[in-house]
């Protein structure tokens, strides 16, 4: 009777797992603050890539870091860039595999900043957009399904989408991070990524925690410039506004199970304060239960596997 009335369900099919790829073997690694996770080689990337896959892992949403950054991001458009070649090599090995990519220059800004910046210091929104652009079709010429903007810059969905369309890549689509907040759950995936900012913060660009009424106008844009999924984030402090955001519009919604959220579980488990895979199982299918079609989070991994064990 529980199981024919249970209003919502979890499958290891809508979940996204992230991946962090480097260029330089030596960066490889642990990463502290996210037990588990690892920085990859383009070789340590294609064989997970099979295992996601074989444990029943669909979707990967990979972020790059590049062995050389500078003020204009340049190793970020570069069509032979360490994600551009991730991503047809995760294709070749994985065909089936769907490949996002997260579109952001705050891993290729050696001011780690999201965009180009003006003589002020400040992001200059529009030069930016220009970068993004040149970006996203170097992404859709190396075969990624979905490209993800994450910098919440004005007008970018419209611009990638122009773009794509102009160069004949209208299949790929745009995962838009439309409502994503300045959150301070952030912090561990600056380590992984080795994004954080050198001075300032991203405030400017990034929403207050505060505003719930800010997100839908933002998703609003997004779906009126041609986004084809919404993406919320981070998850757990903001399932309101997953929910109102699921209400509003009809388009598919993500949920951004961040890097903080992650770690916070990490290490209550490992003291022995929760119980690791209920933890688990249970923010997932609250994500599914506050109206998210699919999950990007670093446990996607995990609880596939978690799912195959009881099964057996
Ligand atoms: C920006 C980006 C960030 C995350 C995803 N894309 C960091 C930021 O905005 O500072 C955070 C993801 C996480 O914390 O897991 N490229």
């Amino acid at each position: 009777m529980r199981a024919l009335t249970r209003e919502h369900r979890l499958h290891p099919e809508q979940l996204v797992q992230p991946m962090f790829i480097v260029e330089e073997p030596s960066s490889a690694g642990p990463i502290s603050s996210m037990p588990g996770i690892r920085r990859m080689t383009l070789q340590d990337a294609t064989r997970e890539a099979r295992e996601l896959y074989a444990a029943g892992i669909r979707s990967v949403l990979l972020f790059g870091t590049p062995a050389h950054k500078d003020a204009q991001a340049t190793s970020n458009y570069k069509p032979d860039g360490i994600v551009q070649r991730a991503i047809g090599e995760l294709k070749a090995a994985v065909p089936e595999l769907l490949v996002i990519a997260d579109l952001c220059n705050c891993e290729y800004t050696d001011h780690g900043h999201c965009g180009l910046l003006d003589a002020t210091g400040e992001v200059d929104n529009d030069r930016t957009l220009e970068l993004l652009t040149a970006t996203a079709l170097t992404y859709a010429r190396a075969g990624v399904d979905v490209i993800a903007p994450s910098d919440m810059m004005d007008g970018r969905v419209g611009a990638i989408r122009a773009a794509l369309d102009d160069c004949d890549k209208s299949h790929v689509a745009i995962m838009s991070y439309a409502a994503k907040y300045a959150s301070a759950f952030y912090e561990p995936f600056r380590e992984a990524a080795g994004s954080t900012p050198q001075f300032g913060d991203r405030r400017s660009y990034q929403m207050d925690p505060a505003n719930s009424r800010e997100a839908l106008r933002e998703v609003r844009l997004d779906v009126d410039e041609g986004a084809d999924i919404i993406l919320i984030k981070p998850g757990l402090a903001y399932l309101d506004i997953v929910r109102r955001v699921r209400d509003e519009i009809a388009l598919p919604v993500a949920v951004y199970n961040v890097s903080g959220e992650y770690a916070m579980v990490k290490a209550a488990a490992a003291q022995g304060w929760i119980d690791e895979s209920r933890t688990v199982e249970e923010l997932l299918l609250c994500f599914r239960r506050a109206g998210a079609d699919m999950i990007i989070t670093y446990f996607a991994k995990q609880y596939a596997q978690q799912v195959a064990a009881q099964r057996q």
